[in-house]
């Protein structure tokens, strides 16, 4: 942990104070880089300015992401094709407040309030909300279980999406960490920058976010001389 910490110092430290104000702004709401959880949530009236539809194979019209997001989806999706003739298929994007709270309450009926809090976030608390988040399905089959993680398209996901931005949010082995459950599906845009430090570090985005953050102190944001 103390090396990944170092590590990340470095890099940041390599590119000087500008990029590191810059990570201000995008930690922020609205920037690719804010982070939400059960710890920090989101109010129901948020939606983002610049949600588009993006250019690729969809379930329904659920599919919405901020542009810049869409655009890398796209091209995430391209390359599958190109590179292994893999079809992605995208199965849920942006949620509205209102549609997280509806899925919740259904999963909670369906499931049981302790199965529903494994797998869906409270309204206000998920990053697809964001529009920042997509989950992601075979063309052959587009449920989303953990079978997916072992299917080719869900390695290949996992191995690959880091080079469009993208970072695979619930890894199994971060369960205590981002308190959910393994979710091979769902991937969270970052951008190519922070989705290439995240693959190498192989930490949660919750950690990730706190070493930026030690970073930032560490650069002379703080009271230090
Ligand atoms: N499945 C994730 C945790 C969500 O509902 O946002
Ligand atoms: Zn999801």
């Amino acid at each position: 942990m103390i090396s990944k910490a170092l590590m990340l110092m470095m890099v940041l430290l390599s590119l000087g104070q500008g990029a590191v104000n810059d990570y201000e702004d995008q930690m922020s709401l609205g920037g690719t880089l804010f982070l939400v959880n059960r710890e920090y949530m989101i109010t129901a009236d948020y939606v983002p300015e610049d949600l588009v539809m993006p250019n690729v194979m969809r379930i329904n019209s659920s599919a919405m992401m901020r542009r810049e997001a869409a655009a890398a989806l796209e091209e995430l999706f391209n390359a599958a094709k190109a590179e292994e003739g893999y079809t992605l298929v995208a199965v849920s994007g942006y949620r509205s407040y209102q549609t997280q709270q509806n899925i919740y309450k259904r999963r909670v009926k369906n499931a049981g309030q302790a199965k529903a809090d494994q797998f869906v976030a409270l309204p206000g608390s998920s990053e697809h909300q964001l529009g920042l988040a997509m989950d992601v399905g075979r063309s052959k089959n587009h449920k989303l279980t953990g079978s997916f993680g072992s299917s080719k398209e869900g390695k290949w996901l996992a191995e690959n999406c880091y080079r469009f931005g993208f970072i695979l949010r619930y890894k199994a082995e971060w369960e205590e960490t981002t308190g959910y459950a393994y979710e091979p599906w769902h991937i969270r845009y970052v951008g190519r920058e922070h989705a290439q430090l995240i693959q190498k570090l192989d930490i949660p985005f919750e950690e990730y976010i706190a070493l930026l953050r030690a970073a930032q102190t560490g650069t002379g944001q703080g009271d230090g001389v």
